[in-house]
């Protein structure tokens, strides 16, 4: 679409998106210019998750990441994006002490970070402090099924709902979580089959990632689908490009090029005049 008929994502958008029947596409970003890039290439929904702390910083898992940390990132992508709608990632412990910090936290990413939303982890509960946050103003998304802030709590990073009553609990955490008022809800890493179920149990858009076909949109880490985070590869996962690779090689490539003296080459440096450079060479 030509830049001039663009117009910026709002929750208006992704409501009518499932009214149509058509499914959002959503992405993680951590910095600038990979915030630049999606948002031209037109993806609808950006967010800096946590899961940046692995991504981009290399920790083992998503605990680490401090406000001021998801604030930096957040910030960067925002000035990054026009056009995408921009959620703001609650870190670990950032809103489940109280809620009074919860609304603290939440308001912080809509005033310093410029997001349209939040997000955090958590069901049942979780219900009551998102109906604080919401009560305060700030549109909550929130996040069921496999909770990776919660991580040791449910067994590790598996998926989840492969149980009748697990796949309950999630239809149930869904469903209090639009009565809470949040405005939508993220699926990770659930049964396929279950995400009928959830999608049928709200009226609230539902987005999954590792939940299949049936949800109103897909995310997934941009790391992962770029070939940038290699630990491991989340069944989920698909694989757009291989830029690990295009990265080694090309670091490679320079490598040979100051070794064998090509680098820099005529084009690559800066000139001085005839005349100036005799002089210079009279005067040493
Ligand atoms: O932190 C993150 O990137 C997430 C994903 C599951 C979307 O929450």
């Amino acid at each position: 679409m030509a830049e001039e008929e663009r117009k910026k994502i709002d929750m208006g958008y992704l409501l009518r998106m499932k009214e149509q029947g058509e499914k959002v596409s959503w992405l993680t970003a951590y910095d600038y210019p990979t915030a630049l890039f999606e948002d031209k290439a037109g993806i609808e929904i950006i967010m800096p998750g946590d899961s940046g702390m692995m991504a981009l910083l290399g920790h083992k898992n998503t605990l680490p990441a401090t406000m001021d940390q998801m604030l930096w990132m957040t910030q960067a992508v925002s000035r990054a994006v026009k056009y995408a709608f921009l959620i703001g990632d609650m870190p670990y412990m950032s809103y489940q002490v109280s809620k009074e910090e919860a609304i603290r936290n939440a308001g912080r990413f809509m005033a310093e970070g410029g997001v349209d939303c939040i997000k955090l982890e958590g069901g049942a509960n979780m219900a009551d402090t998102i109906a604080a946050i919401v009560k305060a103003g700030i549109p909550v998304m929130g996040h069921i099924g496999m909770t990776p802030q919660s991580a040791a709590s449910i067994g590790g990073y598996k998926s989840q709902g492969r149980s009748v009553g697990a796949a309950k609990k999630i239809i149930e955490d869904a469903k209090l979580l639009e009565q809470a008022g949040a405005w939508s809800v993220l699926v990770e890493a659930v049964p396929a089959k279950l995400s009928r179920f959830i999608v049928d149990a709200v009226s609230i858009p539902v987005y999954g990632i590792g939940a299949g076909p049936d949800v109103d949109g897909q995310v997934i880490i941009v790391h992962d689908m770029l070939g940038l985070f290699q630990a491991f590869k989340p069944k989920f996962v698909r694989r757009y490009a291989e830029m690990g690779e295009a990265m080694v090689e090309a670091f490679e490539h320079y490598k040979s090029d100051i070794k064998a003296v090509t680098f820099p080459g005529p084009d690559e440096c800066y000139n001085i005049k005839e005349e100036e450079f005799k002089k210079l060479v009279a005067e040493l």
